[in-house]
């Protein structure tokens, strides 16, 4: 019995619980928990498939989930991933900026591309050696909280600085600096009313080249911060992981 848990019932939770509803991720049955527990009551009424609710972490654990899925916060992954890897279970961590906070290595924990991509290249350029990544990610006002009508430069600085300034924001600058290395990622944060998409430009120097990826992303409709293409990265992973561990 393939058994997949979810932590954290939001706009990523929401979307893969649905993929698992309409067979785009193939697994016997969810386990949900998201510390407002009517988040996870709501979402598991809204589905045809076996689902449990649990109201603790441990509770998953006990049900021996093939694999989990953090998509809760910075602090539910700092809290929770040791006792996850204990557990001896495979962990999707969406909370990317958590991980350069921690030290811990397994090949139980995978990062999904989330919502840039390319990062297999830019750690393949890291190799040989990497100069410098810039990340230029431009928001609409509105979901960055803020009301401008010019664009204008909210955050210019480290990739390790800026997850903890914008956690909810930049993940990406924590996937481009696992990828590269935390020191060599320059981020800008750009609120910027002309676009509505989210939009991540990545520009990388490395040793015998450059790169210049981007991506624009629409946001999701229930949390604006979070880009669709963050949701689908995880689902293929997912998939992935389910289909190498018969
Ligand atoms: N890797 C990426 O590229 C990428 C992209 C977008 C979002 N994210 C991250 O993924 C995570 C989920 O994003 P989302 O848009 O679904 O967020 P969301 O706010 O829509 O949902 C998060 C859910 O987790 C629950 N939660 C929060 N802390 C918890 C805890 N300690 N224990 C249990 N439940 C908890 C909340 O109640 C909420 O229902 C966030 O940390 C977000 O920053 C990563």
């Amino acid at each position: 019995m393939k058994k997949v848990g979810i932590i954290g019932c939001g706009a990523i939770g929401t979307l893969i619980a649905e993929a698992v509803g309409n067979g785009i991720v193939k697994c016997d049955g969810l386990i949900l928990y998201d510390y407002n527990n009517e988040k996870a009551d709501q979402l598991a009424r809204s589905l045809t498939i076996p689902v449990k609710v649990v109201r603790s972490l441990d509770e998953m654990i006990k049900l021996k989930p093939s694999v989990i899925v953090e998509a809760a916060s910075q602090q539910a992954a700092k809290e929770y991933i040791r006792r996850i890897l204990k557990g001896d279970i495979e962990l999707i961590v969406m909370s990317v900026g958590a991980l350069l906070d921690l030290d811990v290595r397994s090949s139980k924990i995978h990062i999904p591309s989330g919502a840039i991509g390319g990062l297999d290249a830019i750690a393949s350029a890291a190799l040989a050696g990497i100069s410098e990544v810039v990340l230029t990610t431009r928001k609409n006002p509105k979901v960055l909280d803020m009301n401008n009508r010019e664009e204008k430069l909210v955050y210019e600085g480290t990739a390790r600085e800026a997850v903890k300034l914008f956690p909810r924001e930049i993940n990406v600058a924590a996937a481009l600096a696992l990828a590269a290395s935390p020191e060599k990622v320059k981020v800008r944060i750009v609120s910027d009313p002309k676009v509505t998409r989210n939009v991540h430009e990545v520009k990388v120097k490395w040793k015998h080249g450059e790169m210049l990826l981007r991506f624009e992303n629409e946001p999701h409709p229930e949390n604006p911060r979070t880009s669709a293409l963050a949701a689908w990265s995880a689902m293929r992973l997912l998939r992935e992981i389910l289909q190498r561990n018969p």
